[in-house]
């Protein structure tokens, strides 16, 4: 069982923004709701629409997804998108048991027939034909037709809802979608990093850090929207998310020397472009960090 409680957050910030707690210790333990993400998605799914989620790995998507599915007491049907993404995995595939023909449905009629919340994340990761397949399914009948099986209609259960995560098309592997499939999700909401400060607080749900410790995370996160910035106007090429944030806080929180940290979770990769690039970002935690 899933318990939510809001807290709202004192005025400080004048953010106003609220936490959800999940009981559930494989869930993200606390969703912080900075820009009022949640009530969109309620809003949409009363009025029995269709959310589209666009914005940069590691800018807590799957974790507002998580957290509203736990909000609408609905269980969650993820679909991690790729090229390799069959049809078959949304639809089903036949089996043969006992000398009989059956059939093992896919996670949407899974999720259709449970009216459960379908999370396509990264939906435009994945090839065309399977992006057929879905429409049919998300158009207003909210049905499908198993033509691998008997040639079943599925009509989805009451409470059936998607939400879907696009990345920003700059991402490698990423298609623009068809406008008509975009057109099954009206509603758009966008996410982007937060502001340095709702990041911190973020961060601290995920850690204990205090003093010194915080003072660090400030650092590395002010260092992290820096990269973030070389990298949107293309001086760097690789822009480090909130999961990287997170590591470096956990790294001082363990007793990491503060630029040791920095140096492992944000300068070491850009090692991949060679030394020119890496000494780039040494030279930015140098600054921050001191010598
Ligand atoms: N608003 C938030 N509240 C709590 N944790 C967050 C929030 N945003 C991001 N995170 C954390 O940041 C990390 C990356 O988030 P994730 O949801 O995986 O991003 P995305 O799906 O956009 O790639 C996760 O550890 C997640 O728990
Ligand atoms: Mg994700």
């Amino acid at each position: 069982m899933q318990v939510a409680i809001y807290l709202f957050k004192s005025s400080k910030t004048n953010l106003g923004y609220r936490c959800l707690l999940l009981s559930h210790p494989s869930s993200s333990p606390v969703y912080l709701d900075w820009n009022d993400a949640l009530p969109v998605l309620r809003r949409a799914y009363d009025l029995g629409l269709f959310t589209m989620i666009i914005g940069p790995k590691g800018t807590g998507k799957t974790t507002l997804v998580r957290a509203f599915g736990a909000e609408i007491g609905r269980t969650l049907f993820p679909v991690n998108f790729s090229l390799r993404t069959r049809e078959s995995h949304l639809i089903g595939t036949k089996t043969l048991e006992n000398g009989g023909v059956g059939f093992v449905d896919g996670i949407l009629v899974e999720s259709m027939k449970l009216g459960g919340l379908l999370y396509l994340d990264e939906l435009n990761a994945a090839e065309a034909d399977v992006l057929l397949r879905l429409d049919e399914a998300l158009d207003d009948r909210r049905q499908v037709v198993l033509k691998e099986s008997e040639g079943q209609t599925i009509t989805a259960s009451k409470g059936w809802t998607v939400i879907a995560t696009i990345n920003p098309l700059s991402h490698v592997g990423t298609k623009e979608l068809p406008p008509q499939l975009l057109s099954r999700f009206p509603v758009r909401l966008r996410l982007e990093y937060p502001p340095e400060e709702v990041e911190v607080d973020i961060i601290r749900r995920h850690t204990s850090i205090e003093n010194s410790a915080l003072a660090s995370t400030r650092m590395g996160v002010k260092l992290a929207n820096k990269l973030r910035e070389a990298a949107a106007v293309e001086e760097l090429y690789y822009s480090p998310s909130m999961r990287e944030t997170i590591a470096f806080s956990k790294l001082i929180e363990s007793g990491s020397e503060a630029k040791y940290a920095a140096q492992l979770v944000f300068a070491n990769v850009y090692g991949q472009w060679g030394d020119v690039e890496y000494r780039k970002v040494m030279d930015m935690i140098t600054s921050i960090f001191g010598n």
